[in-house]
Parts: structure tokens; sequence; C-alpha cells
């Protein structure tokens, strides 16, 4: 009989694809991928960027789920049972705990971020009640970050709606959900590109983005790069080994891989056609936008098109959604584990998580406002200047993320027999197998490996 997971299956391979679609394509493809580009000057980096994704995602995209799918239980036993059966280290367990705690200290960001797109629903929903138009984007971004209380309030709301879907179990309000909203997303922004295209800049934005500058090239591009490809694929906290312990044996992992992975480069590239046409028609610098960026720029769009108030509504709404089915999938494996490991039930685990990561946001939420002038001293290397939230940022997408993803790779590539990679990837020709294999053995680790130690030799 097939070995199943307690916390239940997905129902299908689309469910499959739904799920981890839902958790890769959030706040990172569409808030992050733009000003990360934009603070690294463009095209250079997102070349750097697709390397990444086709060299080290996709690899140790398929490393996870096989992985997941083979232990059938939270990352942390199910490394446990697979250590113990391979007669390996211990040490390789670590690969489950670095996960959880990268975990709660994304989701502690990711949470505040979110709040201000739900504050944003909200502003273009009055706005239909005839609350007054957004005029000066800058100034109601900046009022928002400058007040705690109001950014504490919408983390809040965001932390109780992932916790009463993660509360409920992942399957049944979930798999509706993104079945609409992704398609939904991914229509609005395409009109936006369209959109753009009558703004007369389509082409300048096509070729910030794709023209590479190598004079912006630096140590600092490769490391932006690298962590942007492990956030945006949900990569290196075990996110995606335990949406794999859910999937059925029989689906195929290099194909759901493929599809997952170029669904999220897709809607990150068109988010960047959307946004950077907008940003160059309101006279607004494309290089160094920071995480204002689609809050400063985009409401200048909303006031300029017709039906831009409901536009606005609309698109917040859906990058709200966006962010829930991620953030679902970041609490997941620190409830699953707490729901095996110490019994508790389901709603209390994801309560414990989410409480938690609450508390640990209102760092970023000080960031902005009374600790604004924490800042790193400059002459610190690529983290001078960083404020508490970059800093978070930097230490789980930079660090712990590429970590974890250096530890399943050498561990899938070193440790894990051949025969259960054979069996988990069999769709897989010999070739491409071995090929797979060498990559996850040898180019990602390193790949990874050098941009992980570079933040400690560049200056
Ligand atoms: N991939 C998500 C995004 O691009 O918004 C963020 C994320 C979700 C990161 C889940 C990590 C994770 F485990
Ligand atoms: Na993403």
């Amino acid at each position: 009989m097939e070995k199943t997971s307690i916390h239940g299956m997905w129902s299908s391979r689309m469910a499959f694809i739904l799920a981890a679609t839902g958790s890769a394509v959030g706040l990172g493809n569409i808030w992050r991928f733009p000003y990360m580009a934009s603070d690294n000057g463009g095209g250079a980096f997102v070349l750097v960027y697709l390397a990444c994704i086709a060299l080290v995602g996709l690899p140790i995209l398929m490393s996870e789920v096989l992985l997941g799918r083979h232990g059938r239980r939270s990352p942390v036993n199910a490394l446990t049972d697979l250590v113990r059966d391979l007669g390996a280290s211990k040490g390789w367990i670590s690969i489950g705990w670095i996960g959880m705690v990268a975990g709660v200290l994304i989701l502690s960001f990711y949470s505040v971020v979110a709040g201000w797109t739900l504050h944003y629903s909200w502003l273009y929903f009055s706005q239909l009640f005839g609350a007054p138009a957004i005029t000066d984007p800058g100034a109601t971004f900046s009022g928002l970050l400058g007040n705690p209380l109001e950014l504490s309030a919408w983390h809040a709301v965001f932390m109780v709606l992932t916790v009463a879907v993660v509360a409920l179990g992942v399957e049944k309000g979930l798999e509706r959900a993104v079945r609409f909203l992704m398609p939904a997303l991914f229509i609005l922004l395409l009109t936006l590109v369209i959109y753009g295209a009558t703004t007369g800049h389509l082409s300048e934005a096509a070729a910030f983005l794709f023209k590479p500058d190598w004079s912006q090239i630096s140590g600092r591009t490769f490391i932006d790069a690298m962590g942007q490809a492990f956030f945006t694929l949900s990569l290196g906290m075990c996110t995606m080994m335990t949406y794999g312990a859910y999937l059925p044996k029989g689906v195929s992992i290099p194909q759901v891989g493929v599809t997952v992975a170029l669904a999220d480069t897709g809607v990150a590239l068109l988010a960047g056609l959307a946004i950077f046409p907008i940003v160059i028609s309101f006279g607004i610098d494309p290089q160094g936008g920071g995480p204002g960026l689609i809050f400063t720029s985009l409401p200048h769009a909303f006031n300029a098109m017709p039906f831009g108030i409901a536009y606005g509504l609309l698109f917040f709404a859906l990058l709200s959604v966006a962010a829930w089915t991620s953030s679902i999938s970041l609490m997941e494996p620190a409830t699953a584990y707490l729901v095996e490991r110490v019994g508790m039930t389901r709603r209390k685990a994801a309560l414990l998580v989410a409480g938690i990561c609450w508390i640990v946001g209102l760092a970023t939420v000080f960031s902005f406002n009374i600790w604004s002038s924490v800042r790193v001293p400059e002459g610190m290397g690529v983290i001078s200047n960083k404020n508490v939230m970059d800093m978070i940022e930097f230490v789980s997408n930079n660090l712990m993320l590429p970590l974890g993803g250096l530890l399943i790779a050498l561990f899938a590539g070193w440790v894990v027999k051949k025969s259960l990679l054979k069996d988990e990837l069999d769709t897989l020709s010999p070739g491409v197998l071995a090929l797979w294999r060498w990559v996850v053995r040898v180019v990602a680790p390193l790949l990874v490996l050098a941009v992980l130690i570079s933040p400690f030799v560049l200056d």
C-alpha cells in the first residue's frame, strides 16, 4: 500500500501544481522582484536571476519535492527517517530546523508587507464610496510607514487570515481559491502591461529589464539574484519539501517542477513589464526604487486610467491573495512539525506559529518608524546602512535560504541512494537523470557556495 501523510494529500496533480504555484507566486514576484531589479540596475540582475532559477532553483525544487514525497512527514521528521534508513549523519536533520527558523523570520516581514497590500486594497475600496484619491503616492506610503499602530494592525489582520486557512487544513479552502485567483492575477498583470504600452514607455522598460548593463554588475548583483531566486521559488526552507509530502506517487516531479518554475518566472517578468513603463512615464527614477516601488508608482497609473479605482482595488486585493497563498505555505512546515511532534491540534499549532511571527514582525514594523535610525554602519560591505527589516531579509533570504538549499542539494546529490532518486524521478530518461544529479551534486552547490561566502569577502 502507498504511504500517505497524516496531514492529508493533494487530491490530484493539478492540486499540487496550484498549491505549489500559490506558494511560489506572491509578493516575491510583484513587490520584491521589480525593486530588486530596480536597485541592481536592471538587465544584468535579471539575467543572473534567470540563470540562478535554471541552474540552482529548478534542480533544488525537484530535490525538495522528491525528499518530501519519499518521507511523507514534516521536514525534520522526514529527514530523521531518511538519515536513519541511510545510516547517514544526524547533522542533515538540521536542514529541517534551519527551514523552520527561516520560515518564521520570512513570515514575520512577509505579513507586514502583505498588510500594506491589505491597506491599499482598503484605500481603493473606500474610494469607491467617495474617499479622497491618492494624489501624492509617495506621501501616502510614507504616512503608512510612519504609523506603527496601523502597520501592526494590518499585520495582525493578515496573520489571522493565514491562521484561518492553515487551521482548516490546506486542501479545502486553498485548492479552490488558487484555481480562480491565480489566473485572475495573471490577466490583471497582462492588462497592466497593455496599459503600460499606451504610456509609450514599454520598450524603454523592456530595455531596462532585459538589456544588461554590465557596468552595473557587482558582487551584490549575484547575492541579490541568488537570494531572490530562492525566495521567489519558496526554496531552501523545506516548504516545497512539505508540500511534496502530500504529493501522490505517480505524479511526475520534473514536470510539476518545471511548471511551477515557469509560472513563477512568468509572473515576475510580467510584473516588471507592467511596473516599469508606469515608473518611467511618471518621471520616477527606475533605479533604486526600494521596497516602496510598487506603492509609490502604481497609484499614479490608477489615477490616470479609466476605472482606475476599481482596477486599483482589484490589483491590491489579488496581490493580497497571492501573498496569502504564500504565507500559508510559510507556516506549514512548523505547523506540521508541531502536530506530529507535540501532538498539538492543527489549530493550536497554527496559532502558536502565527503568534510568534506576529511578535517577531514588530521588528519590521518598527524599522520604518521608531527604529528607523537603527542602521548597520557604513563600511560593512553589502550590509552597510541596512535597517532592521533589511537585515532580517538579508539573514533569511541571502543566508538561511541559500544555506538550506546548499545542504538540500548536497544531501540529495551525495547522500541519498541513486535507486531512490531513480524511483522518485522515474519519468526522466537515464541521461537527463544523470545530468540533473550532476547539477545537484556539483554545479548548484558550487554556485550557491560562491554566492554565500561573497558577502564576507566583498566590501
Ligand atoms: N515564494 C514567495 C513569494 O515569491 O512571494 C515567498 C515565499 C513563500 C518564500 C514560501 C519562502 C517560502 F517558503
Ligand atoms: Na515567487
